[in-house]
């Protein structure tokens, strides 16, 4: 029996690639080099299951006509990157990765929350600028999150994740925002009416929501003026939810205290001025950068192409 065609769009865990090697007729990308719009349409027509990632860009133009692809299995839980209506309208499956990668990048959240609060990029910088000559009361106090007002913005797994974190480790009271109520948070939490109230409210903010469509500069002036000057707003979602010049406004004039950022408007374009503020934490889409946290993403792909070239429902279905 002919195995099914399938095509990765970048280099995948080790172990997860010997399994696609195992189960389909597969095409790996050794050399991790980022497909082109126009390798990406040929491969639509000629694989049966394309699996692209969060930096591929699937859009309209790459989806009209394809002559054999019928699934896309995308390697992460977001996919903004996809034209879904195109994909739809292409007759197409697409599925992700949710849940695997929860706990990792709720882990990040908190990592940057607290790189933040307590300066260890300064600290950091100073050391290793060989500028640090001693211990002083006064040096690098940072503030700290115990006790303080921790509100979310978007209470999916990742935001109830976070929300754990932050009650149970760093006794935070936690306040939020979703589109839709939320039954169980999980931790004591408080489901606030507007985002506005969330921002007003908060000591640190922390976006769990999805990117592209109307989340586009979900965070803008406007909405950014609502913190709290001693605020530290963190992203660990999509950059786009970010006005990013709004957000460097207010971090330079002292509209909000800091900003820890996993995910940028342009990536992997970031600005100068991102790139050299003190009171900014960057870091490169790390969120779920861990080796069992990958190969679980890779694993749920391989599930769901298995299901969807068996006749079955793909467990992640999300189109
Ligand atoms: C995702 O899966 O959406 C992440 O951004 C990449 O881990």
């Amino acid at each position: 029996m002919t195995k099914p065609r399938v095509i990765c769009t970048r280099k995948w865990p080790e172990s997860v690639e010997a399994e696609l090697r195992a189960r389909f007729d597969v095409t790996l990308n050794e050399a991790d080099e980022a497909m082109s719009a126009d390798e990406l349409r040929l491969a639509l027509d000629e694989y049966d299951a394309v699996c692209p990632t969060v930096t591929d860009k699937v859009d309209a133009a790459v989806l009209a006509n394809p002559k054999r692809v019928k699934m896309l299995g995308q390697f992460g839980v977001g996919f903004n990157n996809i034209d879904t209506e195109a994909a739809k309208a292409a007759g197409l499956v697409v599925t992700n990765t949710p849940a695997v990668l929860t706990d990792a990048t709720a882990d990040m959240a908190l990592t940057l929350l607290l790189n933040v609060a307590r300066r260890t990029y300064e600290g950091e910088t100073m050391l290793r600028a060989g500028e640090w000559t001693g211990w002083r009361p006064t040096q690098l106090m940072g503030t700290s999150p115990q006790g303080k007002v921790l509100g979310i913005i978007g209470m999916g797994r990742i935001g109830k994740a976070m929300a754990k974190r932050c009650h149970h480790a760093l006794d935070m009271e936690i306040v939020f925002y979703d589109a839709f109520p939320v039954e169980d948070p999980g931790v004591p939490a408080r489901q606030l009416d507007s985002i506005e109230a969330v921002l007003e409210a908060a000591d640190f903010v922390s976006i769990h929501t999805t990117g592209g469509g109307d989340n586009i500069h979900l965070i803008n002036a406007a909405r950014l003026e609502r913190m709290k000057p001693t605020a530290i707003l963190i992203n660990t979602a999509r950059g786009d939810i970010v006005d990013e010049a709004a957000l460097t406004e207010a971090l330079k004039t002292g509209g909000i205290a800091g900003a820890g950022l996993d995910v940028f408007e342009r990536e992997p374009a970031i600005t100068a001025a991102l790139r050299t503020m003190k009171n900014v934490c960057v870091l490169p889409h790390l969120g779920s950068a861990t080796r069992e946290t990958r190969v679980a993403m890779g694993m749920t792909v391989v599930e769901n192409l298995t299901a969807f070239f068996d006749g079955r429902e793909p467990p992640n279905r999300v189109v």
